[in-house]
């Protein structure tokens, strides 16, 4: 995808500047449709206003700075995460959201084209957020919208947000270690072929330096040979392979994944591929380092078929599956105020919070 033909998106050149003012005026109005937009700069940029809004997450003080302005929701592909945060994050800043969810209850049910879908809703929100099975499908849906519109999820292309709150925790959870992202180790597990998650973090890898990838999956669910070849471009060292238990030796990072089912031809068809990896308890000890940071976009499969993930890890340290969600919340955070060009006022419109609060974090 090409990054120049987004309205005010990354060109070469402009970020450049590091002065976080002109960056601002690159994100807003901008859709987010592909990760491909980004360089190194403006994700620091959107990492910085992510850390900013930690304690508005957290609930520790909040923030009104958009308040009137309305998210519209519309997932027409199943969705617990991204929906609620992207929604909780508009929330928390103040805004409401509306929702659409699944094509049936739309008009989308009775002909209606994305065109016409994106001239209306447009029309009732100030920003939208999309997902749908077909790919390129919000791409198609942004060029008809009047407002940003941000891919919540095209098919098996791309997953932006999912992305960067992926390189955000794992950019926290090495530094923690004395890490980095530039000659960090990273293992991608299961379905590559149609993990959209991983193709948005491939793609984003691709900016660091000196990346060791294993990716370990069966040889029909490997990651598509563009992918492997541009990774390869950049630079960094790629092994594939079919082995779990050597393919996570050596890693800092193992990133899981769920069988896509949905993009099979046939359940038969995605069944054949559940199970034949799993990570459990024995696993990794056995054959990880000891600090090793286990992470999964999340849904687990928690099927006894499947259980690529097992429960067995769910008091482990390392396991980030549940910072990862919440690191969600802050970077959608970060997306909307970029966007809506709000970042310099979110802190003059905090306030204290009056009600109970759990510790989340
Ligand atoms: C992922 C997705 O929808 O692509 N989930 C998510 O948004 N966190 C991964 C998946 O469904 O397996």
């Amino acid at each position: 995808m090409d990054a120049g033909s987004f309205n005010g998106i990354t060109k070469q050149g402009h970020l450049e500047q590091s002065n976080l003012s002109a960056l601002l005026m690159i994100f807003t109005g901008s859709h987010i449709l592909s990760v491909s937009q980004f360089d190194r700069a403006s994700i620091d940029t959107i990492f910085d206003v992510a850390d900013n809004m930690q304690p508005y997450a957290n609930r520790q003080k909040m923030t009104r700075v958009l308040e009137g302005a309305i998210l519209g929701s519309m997932f027409f592909e199943p969705s617990t995460r991204t929906r609620v945060s992207f929604g909780s994050a508009f929330n928390l800043l103040g805004g409401e959201v509306r929702e659409t969810t699944e094509i049936k209850a739309s008009a989308i049910a009775k002909g209606e084209s994305f065109y016409d879908t994106a001239r209306v809703l447009s029309g009732y929100s100030d920003i939208i957020v999309m997902r749908h099975a077909i790919e390129g499908s919000v791409q198609e849906f942004s060029e008809a919208s009047r407002v940003p519109v941000l891919n919540g999820g095209d098919g098996s292309n791309e997953h932006p947000s999912q992305a960067l709150l992926d390189l955000y925790t794992i950019r926290k959870e090495l530094s923690a270690q004395g890490k980095t992202i530039d000659n960090m180790h990273i293992a991608l597990i299961g379905d590559l072929r149609y993990g959209r998650a991983v193709h948005s973090l491939c793609k984003l890898l691709k900016l660091y330096n000196n990346v060791q990838m294993s990716l370990i999956s069966p040889p029909e669910l490997s990651l598509p040979e563009s992918y492997i070849s541009s990774i390869e471009s950049a630079g960094h060292a790629v092994l594939e392979t079919e082995d779990l238990q050597n393919g996570v030796k050596g890693a800092d990072i193992l990133y899981l994944t769920r069988i896509q089912e949905e993009r099979f031809p046939s359940q038969g068809e995605a069944d054949k591929y559940k199970g034949i990896f799993r990570l459990n308890h024995s696993i990794y000890t056995e054959f990880c380092e000891p600090n090793t940071v286990i992470m999964h976009p999340l849904p687990r499969d928690s099927r006894g078929n499947a259980n690529e993930l097992d429960n067995d890890l769910n008091e482990n340290p390392n396991l980030a599956i549940f910072r990862q969600t919440d690191n969600g919340v802050v970077i959608r955070m970060a997306l909307f105020a970029l966007i809506l060009d709000v970042v310099d006022l979110v802190d003059k419109y905090a306030r204290g919070v009056n009600w109970y609060t759990a510790k989340r974090f």
